[in-house]
């Protein structure tokens, strides 16, 4: 199908065809423009010109799982773990409010030092102490986790697919399941977390037609949240001497996925704002309406590397605050002061 002809499916309003995702996400530099503008036209008619922010508090980088790209995987043993206690997590919640963050995400590896119960009680904490919107990002779980902190004051979960492609989910996963992992999204929508998922672009052997598949089940999942970001090798893991994916491809995932998806909240992610000193600014004005930057104490920064490169690594929650409001007032967009919860029609 032809960039424009495809351009013209995802704005009709029709649901969009595999083929129409595939030609806008493997689209040419000349093309490129086009979609990211069609895409920023569309976010400022349905998400408008406010941009959320998350703080993003990374509090415990022990990880039960070893996945082949990820720098945190279990076997990696030149990784110093640590995991925040219960009253430095509550705490650094607290100041993210103070600093004017609307909502926090609270993210983890699979680190079940942090029972359900455990948990539960730390989001209740701070559900008591501060009216932030709470978002956790810990991973597979049971029912019974997800359910106990949803009943704590979980507002939302975010646990990306990765790719819905079988057999290349399986090789960069040696302990983990497909079908596991869609089981957990769909246990997470009927519990009635506001539900963010997402893919990582540039796995090896992935291809554009794999993407317009993972676009697909993601529509279907009905996915109100979508984090993309590309795939950066990490030098101690199996992956390391993999290609990794390009900024541009990440882009243009997040373009389409703001014409699928009109009114989902899309972050600009960091490991997109690795890649590229403007890479934050670029998502925004593709499709883009969230930015999560790190809460997370400055001396554990380094130590949450899922990828090499990450960026703002000796910065504070203040300075992060600060710099992120300076570029969005900078590309003539605003800061959304309410918790920024997912718009449902
Ligand atoms: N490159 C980019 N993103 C990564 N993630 C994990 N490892 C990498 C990497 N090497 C992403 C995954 C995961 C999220 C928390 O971080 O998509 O879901
Ligand atoms: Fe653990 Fe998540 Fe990294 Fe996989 S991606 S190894 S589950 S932290």
């Amino acid at each position: 199908m032809t960039f424009s002809a495809a351009l013209d499916v995802l704005l009709s309003g029709a649901p969009p065809c595999a083929d129409a995702l595939a030609a806008l996400i493997a689209c040419g530099d000349t093309d490129a423009p086009s979609l990211y503008a069609a895409a920023d036209q569309v976010r400022v008619a349905t998400v408008g010109n406010e941009v959320h922010l998350r703080g993003l508090l990374e509090f415990s980088n022990t990880c039960r799982r070893n996945c082949d790209y990820c720098g945190l995987r279990r076997d990696n043993a030149r990784v110093e773990r640590y995991r925040l206690t219960p009253d430095e997590i509550i705490a650094t919640a607290c100041e993210a409010e103070k600093l004017g963050f609307p909502s926090l995400v609270m993210q983890s590896g699979e680190d079940l030092w942090f029972t359900g119960p455990r948990l539960a009680e730390i989001i209740r904490a701070i559900k008591g102490k501060t009216s932030l919107a709470i978002t956790l990002s810990v991973g597979e779980r049971d029912e019974a986790d997800y359910r106990l902190w949803r009943e704590a004051g979980a507002d939302r979960y975010l646990l990306r697919i990765e790719t819905t492609d079988p057999e290349l989910f399986r090789r960069i996963h040696p302990d983990d399941d497909l079908e596991g992992r869609k089981a957990c999204l769909l246990t997470l929508k009927r519990l009635g977390y506001q539900l963010g998922s997402g893919v990582m672009v540039g796995l090896p052997g992935q291809t554009p037609a794999a993407l317009a598949r993972d676009v697909l089940w993601l529509l279907d999942l009905g996915a109100e949240m979508l984090g993309v970001g590309p795939f950066i090798p990490h030098p101690e893991t199996p992956l390391a001497d993999a290609a990794g994916g390009t900024f541009d491809q990440a882009l243009r995932l997040v373009a389409v996925l703001r014409l699928a998806f009109p009114y989902a909240h899309i972050p600009a992610t960091t490991a997109m704002a690795s890649l590229d000193p403007l890479g934050r600014e670029k998502a925004l004005q593709a499709g883009a309406n969230v930015v999560m930057p790190a809460v997370t104490p400055t001396d554990r920064r380094a130590l949450y590397a899922l990828y090499p490169g990450k960026i703002c690594l000796d910065d504070n929650a203040r300075k992060c605050r600060g710099c992120i409001e300076a570029r969005i007032r900078a590309i003539g967009r605003s800061v959304a002061t309410g918790p920024g919860h997912v718009i449902r029609r």
